[in-house]
């Protein structure tokens, strides 16, 4: 047979493979969808009228919509008219993005800033910050463990575990008392190695809702400071428990009273901004030269993993940031989701009540940010959508933005039919 002489001769039509040839990929069995994903897959087929979603973490107004934030369709026009190239910005991202989201989340008059500890790498999403995050601390402490609460959220122990790193649970939450293990939480903390990485959410923790006191945090920093640990925050609901600057005061404290942190930072929530990807990484070190020995690791991970961060979601969030008319919307449009998701929180406890569920649902109502265990079974949880069309994550995370008000009687029915003994 004639080779062919072009790739143009080649005919990929015919079926190439040669006998006896080592198929790879066969070998792979077919994975189960992502639990919260697949939430969102499930939810969408269902054709039932009264269906509810409290699954995938995303805002949703009280007709169930997802807007994008008016502070963001003004900043993008502006960034789209004034936009000259698609050139490549930089490894490390935009510097005023990075800059602002600094200021954000540290505070400009913080410590680890003045000090020039403390360095900002723009990252594709919050998932991203954690990824490289985690590559640093392999590439730094290949033997460290990373402990993380029990509950987290779905993807943290995929996003940490697939570095490499080794994990390990600290008790954090009673779903069945609805309440904090803070004292076993210490405990367990007291035991671990010195250089172990604690992972900790800064405010707004998911699953849970359930945050720390600001006497817990001090606590907490006594055990980091006296085991040697290092902690890593993941701040992805700031603005979402009480606003901007109280959501990141325990994160504030940790971040100057340790020698090292990691900081993860989204504006998948509060920007609204999910599909574009915008994050960062903060890294504090224990002087200058040591944060910028880690910013050029983290450059280096960045680089061997995607290269360079997206950058249209970012230069829509520095726009904001760098116009005070836009931050002022964006306060206030944050000021909105964050109302509109505690009055549903404070409805759909008294409606349980109502509805004679059973038990105290006081939790729901002082809990902070979007979720909220409802301490059922996953046999409940499953009986709630094949009953009821109501969608939760199978620990029993309920989104309290998909609790509007209409549907709000129907929810707490289909959750005292469920859970009443
Ligand atoms: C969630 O917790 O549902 C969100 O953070 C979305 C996600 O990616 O899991």
């Amino acid at each position: 047979m004639r080779s062919p002489r072009t790739c143009s001769d080649i005919d990929y039509t015919a079926n190439q493979t040669p006998m006896g040839a080592a198929a790879v990929f066969q070998q792979l069995s077919r994975l189960n969808e992502d639990p919260i994903l697949g939430l969102m897959t499930n939810f969408r087929a269902d054709p039932h009228p009264h269906k509810v979603d409290l699954g995938v973490g995303v805002y949703r107004d009280q007709n169930g919509n997802t807007p994008v934030l008016e502070c963001v369709r003004r900043a993008e026009r502006a960034v789209i008219a004034a936009q000259t190239t698609k050139a490549y910005v930089a490894a490390g991202g935009r510097a005023e993005f990075n800059d602002a989201v600094t200021d954000l989340v540290l505070g400009a008059d913080h410590a680890a800033v003045r000090d020039r500890r403390s360095t900002t790498v723009q990252a594709p999403g919050g998932c991203g910050a954690l990824r490289v995050g985690a590559e640093l601390i392999r590439a730094a402490a290949a033997t460290a463990a990373v402990h993380v609460s029990d509950p987290t959220w779905g993807n943290h122990v995929p996003l940490l575990g697939s570095s490499g790193l080794r994990l390990e649970r600290y008790p954090y939450y009673d779903a069945s008392a609805h309440r904090l293990r803070f004292a076993a939480m210490l405990e367990r903390l007291d035991r671990a190695g010195a250089g172990d990485v604690v992972l900790l959410h800064a405010c707004c923790h998911n699953p849970t809702g359930a945050d720390l006191a600001p006497d817990q945090w001090r606590a907490l920093i006594e055990t980091l400071q006296r085991r040697r640990l290092v902690p890593f925050l993941d701040l992805a609901y700031q603005g979402f428990g009480e606003a901007i600057a109280a959501d990141a005061a325990g994160l504030r404290l940790v971040a100057a009273n340790v020698p090292e942190a990691l900081i993860a930072v989204s504006f998948s929530k509060n920007l609204g901004l999910y599909r574009e990807r915008v994050g960062a990484l903060i890294c504090i070190g224990e002087n200058s030269a040591g944060a910028d020995a880690i910013r050029s690791h983290v450059l280096r991970i960045g680089r061997s993993i995607y290269s360079m961060p997206p950058d249209h979601g970012a230069a829509i969030a520095a726009h904001v940031f760098a116009d005070p008319e836009l931050t002022e919307s964006w306060r206030r449009e944050l000021d909105g989701m964050r109302a509109r998701i505690t009055a549903m929180r404070n409805l759909l406890a008294a409606q349980l009540r109502a509805a004679g569920a059973g038990g105290d649902f006081d939790f729901i109502r002082t809990q902070r940010g979007m979720f909220s265990l409802l301490g059922a079974s996953s046999e409940q949880v499953a009986r709630l959508r094949d009953e009821h069309h109501v969608y939760m994550t199978a620990d029993s995370r309920m989104n309290l933005a998909g609790v509007m008000p209409h549907n709000v009687e129907y929810l707490a029915r289909a959750i005292g039919a469920v859970l009443r003994p």
